[in-house]
């Protein structure tokens, strides 16, 4: 009986955590508007900083098809605005991304000329264990993270909560005070 309770307890908490971890995010936390962006202060780049991206996350842009795209493009062509060999090429005006796996992801305009006035965006997706990791700053002109620097240290440990949004959007701390709490049960 008791056991019985606790194990669904610990399965209520798992599944709320993996639950909590896949979430969709608009560009820019709000209109997911995909176009050159009015001033530095208002890069893409700072709001994707400011989330903490896992996988399993969806990135929602818009932006009127036939006249703008998102490209997909390795670091290199990233930094250098390089829209000639996407990986992934979306052009429908309402593109979804999924992230299925951590590390850095590089998008950039396919309109000439869009890149070099800043619309472009680096993701960096956290490791599975990277709950307790520090939060990227990937920037233009440094050397974005591996995926190895992304991943914390060691075993996943619940970071110090710093504000309800940060608990929420943070699918590895209800996993493990799932396991305190079965710990704690048994
Ligand atoms: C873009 O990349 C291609 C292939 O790597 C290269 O041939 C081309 O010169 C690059 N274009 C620019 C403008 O750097």
């Amino acid at each position: 009986m008791a056991v019985s309770s606790s194990s669904s307890l610990l399965l209520l908490f798992l599944v709320f955590g993996f639950a909590a971890a896949a979430k969709d995010y608009y560009l820019d936390g709000k209109t997911g508007a995909w176009k050159i962006p009015s001033s530095e202060s208002d890069s893409f780049n700072k709001w994707a900083q400011s989330v903490r991206f896992q996988i399993g996350d969806h990135l929602i842009l818009k932006y009127e098809a036939g006249k703008d795209s998102v490209l997909q493009v390795t670091k290199e062509d990233y930094v250098s605005c390089n829209i000639s060999n996407p990986i992934k090429l979306y052009n429908d005006g309402y593109t979804k991304v999924r992230f299925d796996h951590s590390g850095p992801y590089y998008y950039i305009s396919g309109e000439k000329g869009h890149c070099e006035k800043g619309q472009k965006l680096t993701i960096v997706v956290m490791s599975p264990r990277g709950a307790a990791g520090k939060s990227p700053t990937p920037a233009v002109n440094s050397p974005a993270p591996s995926p190895a620097e992304v991943e914390g240290p060691g075993p996943a440990v619940a970071p110090a909560p710093t504000s309800s949004a940060t608990l929420l959007q943070n699918g590895g701390f209800f996993v493990a005070m799932g396991v305190i709490v079965a710990m704690w049960l048994f």
